[in-house]
């Protein structure tokens, strides 16, 4: 895999990622996000990739969940994808800025109407009584948005992680992996390979 350091690892990912999209049986875009608390405790769970280029990796979700409210106070992230299908896992780690409101305006319209809603009567990660409480919430929604286009809730937005390492990892026989960690030094990015 060394012919891959002279790559640019945004456009590798992207490749890599592509390559995932032919193959894996649903969400390629699929990556494990790692934030920590103030205590320095870490959490982690799945989200969607809604967006790379050499900005870095965007996410979306509420700002008031438990990932919102720790990367609110703790400016870094981690993801990690998984690819099965093609035996390849690539780890992300970096600060974390906000979206731009017209970023998360567009994306929040372009998902489905339903989806829109869920997004109004969700307060994600608080506790929740019953599953009829939330479907009462939808409908309450729609009730109140009916025959108008569904705004983006004020605690609905993104984040982006500035990646300042990516890893790639591609499955070797007898576990003798293959791993290439790029770093950004400055506005280049310097390679080393780790044992795996
Ligand atoms: C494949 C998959 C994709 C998901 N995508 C998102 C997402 O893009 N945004 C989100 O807020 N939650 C997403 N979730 C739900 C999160 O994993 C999580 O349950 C939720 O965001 C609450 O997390 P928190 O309490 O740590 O904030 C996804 C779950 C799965 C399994």
């Amino acid at each position: 895999m060394d012919d891959i350091r002279n790559r640019d690892p945004i456009a590798l990912f992207q490749e890599w990622l592509a390559e995932a999209e032919t193959s894996e049986p649903n969400d390629p875009t699929a990556m494990c996000l790692a934030t920590v608390d103030a205590a320095g405790s870490p959490s982690a769970r799945m989200v969607l990739l809604k967006g790379v280029d050499s900005g870095g990796f965007a996410f979306y979700t509420n700002l008031e969940s438990r990932k919102g409210n720790e990367l609110a106070h703790e400016k870094f992230a981690a993801l990690c994808f998984h690819w099965k299908s093609l035996r390849r896992q690539v780890r992300v780690e970096g600060a974390i800025e906000p979206v731009s409101d017209a970023e998360a305006d567009a994306y929040f319209a372009s998902r489905a109407r339903v989806s829109q809603l869920g997004a109004w009567a969700s307060d994600q990660s608080r506790p929740l009584d019953s599953r009829a409480t939330l479907e009462a919430r939808v409908s309450e929604m729609e009730a109140r948005f009916a025959g108008r286009p569904v705004p983006r809730p004020p605690n609905w937005s993104g984040f982006r992680v500035l990646p300042r390492a990516i890893e790639f990892w591609k499955d070797g026989p007898f576990r003798l992996h293959d791993r290439i960690v790029f770093r950004r030094a400055g506005s280049a990015w310097s390679t080393e390979r780790l044992y795996p």
